[in-house]
């Protein structure tokens, strides 16, 4: 061989070399992974963005007191419904911002008449027309949704809402007062109208108890992670 040959064979040999040692020491995928690490989010400080608090409430005007079912409640000087107090007292504890589902016709502030109303409605599966609607959807990525339990479901007005919106990729933590019957079924009723939401275990307040129900708010929105 000469020296132009034996200067080529060297030369092939070093690339050869070179060549196999690149391979065994490139990156394998899991390697790549470890090297780049996806942000989860933590559990101790949840990413909640803004917060809106809505809610439907119907308080009756006829004067039922607490033992027959008073649908009302004066705090501070100011007559509230029971499920409006209750949005009142999580909004003020999460910064959220509130907003009420009203309808363009009036619910009986008187408590037979409201009740028949509601009864028809439901059988009827009525949407009620609505007068309220939230503008900016996009700025909030938590939603309480609140409500009276009204014969084992939610009032009508709510079905109405949820036509109308698509909280996919938000969080919903429904809340309700009532008067012995909880939530019903209606925590899972709103996980199917809203399947593209996460859903949290909602509280539900009797109403006979909204009116001293800040400390179990206020310990329920910890549990969650809202510790302003
Ligand atoms: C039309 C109507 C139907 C109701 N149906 C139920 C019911 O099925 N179960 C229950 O536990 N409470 C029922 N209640 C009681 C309400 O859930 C309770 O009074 C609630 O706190 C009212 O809230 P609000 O003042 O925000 O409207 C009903 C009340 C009304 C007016």
């Amino acid at each position: 061989m000469n020296k132009t040959g034996l200067f080529l064979s060297i030369l092939v040999a070093i690339m050869a070399i070179c060549s196999v040692y690149a391979y065994a020491c490139r990156p394998s995928a899991r390697q790549t992974t470890e090297a780049t690490p996806v942000a989860t989010p933590s559990a101790a400080a949840p990413t909640k963005g803004k917060v809106l608090v809505v809610y439907f409430s119907s308080p009756e005007t006829d004067g039922v007191d607490a033992s027959s079912g008073a649908s009302r409640l004066v705090a501070d000087g100011k007559l509230y419904g029971n499920t409006e107090y209750v949005a009142t007292l999580i909004s003020r504890k999460t910064g959220g911002d509130l907003f009420q589902i009203k309808t363009a016709t009036p619910y009986p502030g008187t408590h037979k008449a409201l009740i028949d109303a509601a009864k028809k409605e439901q059988e009827a599966k009525a949407r009620p027309k609505l007068t309220t609607h939230i503008k900016n959807l996009d700025d909030y990525t938590t939603i309480f949704i609140g409500f009276p339990n009204w014969w084992y479901d939610m009032p009508m007005p709510l079905y109405a809402f949820f036509d109308e919106y698509d909280f996919t990729g938000k969080t919903l933590i429904p809340f309700c007062t009532h008067g012995g019957s909880r939530f019903s079924q209606t925590e899972k009723t709103i996980a199917t109208l809203e399947k593209g939401a996460t859903m949290v275990k909602g509280l539900s307040i009797s109403r006979n108890s909204v009116d001293r129900s800040e400390e179990t708010i206020n310990k329920w929105l910890q549990r969650l992670g809202f510790n302003n």
